[in-house]
């Protein structure tokens, strides 16, 4: 396979790193290793990272609720009062506050970007003692962001996990990863991306957060084939719920959606939109993770009925809205001078030195012309049934919500 990169629709230069050779980032510390035996099915003690965030939030509830186990978030905050307000905000924000039982919540003050997630040696080499798995799905997920910035969360957090992981006890680690790590040039030109190890340098990738997921995955690979207990969860665009439409609305995907409805102009574009909603990837991870069998799997929590980009403007045009498509590279250089309250995508990268300059030569959307497999998740779900509705079906849901919620 090779690892030329197709430029011709994408002015690299404008992208910090858009030709480095990534695997070069992936390094793991000598001491992360399977030096324990561990047993699988083991869920007395979760520690969870991200629970104040949306997808979090979700898997929180979905622990809960699929194990008996005491959930130890850990959350960025001055308090362990602060922390449990913050935590409740989020989940009533989503209207999970009622399916929570707090008696089994435990509030772990710390921070991925620190050593030892900032913890006193005392609490870490407890901790370490005490919690049998790990869901890891914190991150700094700021979409136009450098990987200089975005690495010591989501790199250097990530190697935190794994050596807390293999601390006192090995820990089974579920890392939430993203399908975006197929934007490397490895993939390009694939039809179909399989549950596969991740392959290729990561180059040609053009955002920072991305550039780190990959980095954060390959780490998690080169730990699971050191021995370490390690299933990697690849969602697509998480959406919003399936059943209430309730989203998080800084989401990228989410903005640039209501920004052309509003703006009433849509880049054309030959991709497919893969809304997956955030209560199916949320179960679908919780009850393949809780398998024993599933364990150092790769999985696609990804819709296996995506809509094409232009099939998606035609069903909003079709409710009576008026959005004209135009050239991608018009759209964004539109999107660059055309700063006002409609224009959602905006304030994601006016807060960016220099970023307002390079997105108006940007020449694509960030979403896949591809499909993704979902194999694994499909066999190890065999006697779980859980829908996940359809992009074409969760429009309805969604433009509902928009409408009640007067965002359009
Ligand atoms: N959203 C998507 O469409 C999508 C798609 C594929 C994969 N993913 C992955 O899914 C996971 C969750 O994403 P999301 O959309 O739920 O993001 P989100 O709403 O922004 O939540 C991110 C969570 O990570 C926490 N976090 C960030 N920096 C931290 C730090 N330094 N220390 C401790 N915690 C920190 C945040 O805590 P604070 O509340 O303190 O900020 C928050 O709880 C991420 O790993 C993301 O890469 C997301």
């Amino acid at each position: 396979m090779s690892n030329t990169i197709d430029n011709s629709n994408c002015n690299f230069e404008q992208f910090e790193f858009y030709q480095r050779d990534f695997s070069q980032e992936v390094k793991l510390p000598e001491k992360i290793n399977l030096e324990f035996d561990y047993e699988h099915a083991l869920f007395r003690n979760i520690l969870l990272t991200g629970a104040t965030g949306f997808f979090g939030a979700y898997l929180l509830v979905d622990l809960l609720e699929e194990t008996t186990a005491n959930i130890y978030c850990l959350i960025r905050s001055s308090s362990e009062e602060q922390a449990r307000v913050r935590l409740e905000d989020n989940l009533k924000k989503y209207g999970l506050f009622a399916r929570v039982d707090f008696k089994r919540i435990h509030f772990v003050l710390g921070d991925l970007s620190q050593k030892n997630f900032g913890w006193k040696t005392n609490l870490y080499e407890d901790l370490s003692n005490c919690i049998d798995v790990i869901y890891h799905s914190g991150a700094s997920v700021v979409y136009f962001r450098s990987y200089t910035t975005m690495k010591s969360v989501n790199v250097d957090g990530t190697i935190e996990i794994l050596l807390f992981a293999c601390r006192n006890k090995t820990k089974p680690v579920h890392y939430v990863s993203s399908f975006s790590i197929a934007r490397s040039a490895y993939y390009r030109q694939k039809s179909v991306i399989y549950e596969e190890p991740i392959y290729g340098k990561g180059m040609g990738i053009k955002l920072g957060y991305i550039q780190s997921k990959w980095v954060a995955e390959s780490i998690c690979e080169q730990a699971r084939l050191r021995g370490l207990p390690i299933s990697i969860y690849r969602p697509g665009i998480i959406s919003g719920s399936q059943k209430s439409g309730v989203m998080n609305h800084y989401d990228f995907i989410v903005r640039v959606l209501l920004t052309c409805v509003l703006l009433q102009k849509a880049p054309i574009t030959s991709t497919y939109v893969h809304f997956t909603p955030v209560d199916y990837c949320s179960k679908a991870m919780v009850k393949l993770s809780i398998n024993p069998n599933n364990i150092n799997r790769y999985f696609h929590l990804v819709n296996e009925n995506p809509i094409l980009w232009s099939d998606l403007f035609k069903w909003i045009n079709a409710q009576g809205y008026d959005v004209e498509m135009i050239p991608v590279e018009d759209w964004w250089a539109f999107i660059a001078t055309n700063i006002n309250s409609k224009n959602l995508v905006a304030p994601l990268f006016m807060t960016e030195k220099g970023m307002r300059d390079k997105v108006k030569n940007w020449k694509e959307i960030d979403i896949f012309s591809c499909k993704f497999d979902c194999s694994n998740v499909n066999q190890g779900m065999a006697n779980d049934s859980i829908e996940c509705l359809s992009v074409k079906e969760l429009l309805e849901v969604y433009f509902l919500y928009f409408i009640k919620s007067g965002m359009i």
